[in-house]
């Protein structure tokens, strides 16, 4: 087979991928309500810290992005999460609101 084309079917299969497979969006949700998430995204919304991921000029456009946010916002609350936390409360936000594939 021309190995171009078995290029292109890996890049395929990764673009259709779940970014964040080995996250537990569960154990993510209990991080994110624990943590308090919410508090500060709350105020800048309104009261509903939750559009703060749906709305239309939302910041993160990409799963780069959301692991990238979640870094900022993880010193925010002053927690020293492990890597596999962090990819919890990824797959709890994208598959409750970014969706990427
Ligand atoms: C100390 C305040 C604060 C806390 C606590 C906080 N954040 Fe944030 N968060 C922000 C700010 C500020 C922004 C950016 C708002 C903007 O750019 O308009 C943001 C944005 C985000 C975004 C991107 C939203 C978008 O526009 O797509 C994500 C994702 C996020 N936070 C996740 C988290 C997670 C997960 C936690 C808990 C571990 C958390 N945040 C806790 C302040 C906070």
């Amino acid at each position: 087979m021309n190995k171009f084309f078995i290029i292109f079917l890996l890049l395929c299969g990764t673009a259709q991928a779940d970014p964040f497979a080995d996250g537990q969006p569960e154990a993510g949700k209990k991080l994110f309500d624990q943590y308090q998430c919410n508090r500060c995204h709350n105020g800048k919304m309104g009261g509903d810290g939750n559009a703060i991921f749906t709305r239309p000029n939302r910041r993160v456009t990409n799963p780069q992005q959301l692991t990238a946010q979640i870094n900022v916002c993880t010193r925010n609350v002053g927690a020293n999460f492990s890597t596999q936390e962090k990819i919890n409360l990824a797959a709890y936000l994208n598959t409750h609101f970014y969706k990427f594939k």
